[in-house]
């Protein structure tokens, strides 16, 4: 049986920076679930549909078909054999992507793709609800967090080193927004799995998070693997 990491936690608290490069280490694969859900929302949105017609998108749904490609460690998404990579990290789709990930259709609809990608390999699958819902026996859980103000400030940095202008109320607003969005929901909302190692990395930093990271799969998994 191949070995499942299920990393959950809410926007910018270091999930995916962390689980790629703990998986690299590793050997393992890393999933970016937030990309399925954000390649979804773009196709609907592209289409003109939004997700107060719950008609369409599920019509829509049955239309599309995820692909997940590993080049070089990295996870590219495809929809309909077109590589949406980047076209899904938007600010326009990060904002509509949590309703969008709200309608049980949706959620439905990803989570055999999601369950059938960490059979086949090693994975360190980041999201929302992998410890709770996708990976419920996953060999290891992690719940990853941080500070709201903390996951901003992350979020700034790393839109300012790509040039893009940065509004630091904006961003926070932004978090704290998706925060409530997807812990509120009722279908399958952000919340940390009975059995999952709270991870808060408010003080920490990229490098000190990961060695956290690793050290907790080699405690649970023990000789195993190594990284
Ligand atoms: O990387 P970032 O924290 O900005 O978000 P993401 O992981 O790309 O996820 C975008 C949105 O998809 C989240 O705000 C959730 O609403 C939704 N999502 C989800 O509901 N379940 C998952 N397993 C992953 C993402």
């Amino acid at each position: 049986m191949p070995i499942s990491v299920a990393i959950d936690g809410p926007a910018g608290a270091g999930k995916s920076t962390i689980a790629r490069s703990a998986a690299s280490r590793l050997g393992f694969i890393y999933v970016d679930t937030g990309a399925i859900y954000r390649a979804c929302a773009l196709a609907c949105t592209q289409a003109g549909i939004t997700p107060e017609n719950e008609a369409a998108v599920r019509e829509k749904l049955t239309q599309l078909t995820p692909e997940l490609r590993f080049i070089e460690g990295v996870q590219h998404i495809l929809i309909n054999g077109e590589d949406v990579s980047d076209r899904i990290r938007t600010p326009e789709i990060s904002a509509v992507t949590s309703a969008f990930a709200a309608m049980p259709c949706v959620r439905e609809f990803l989570l055999g793709f999601q369950r059938d990608t960490a059979q086949r390999q090693n994975v360190i699958m980041d999201g929302r609800d992998i410890g709770t819902v996708v990976l419920p026996h996953a060999d290891v859980k992690i719940f990853l967090t941080a500070a709201p103000e903390e996951r901003a400030r992350r979020r700034a940095a790393e839109l300012e080193a790509k040039g893009q202008p940065v509004v630091f109320d904006e961003i926070l607003r932004a978090i704290n927004e998706r925060d409530k969005a997807d812990m509120s929901r009722s279908t399958a909302p952000l919340r940390q799995a009975e059995d999952a190692v709270l991870l808060d990395t408010s003080s920490l930093d990229a490098k000190a998070a990961e060695d956290a990271v690793i050290a907790l799969i080699k405690e649970k998994c023990g000789g195993e693997i190594c990284g």
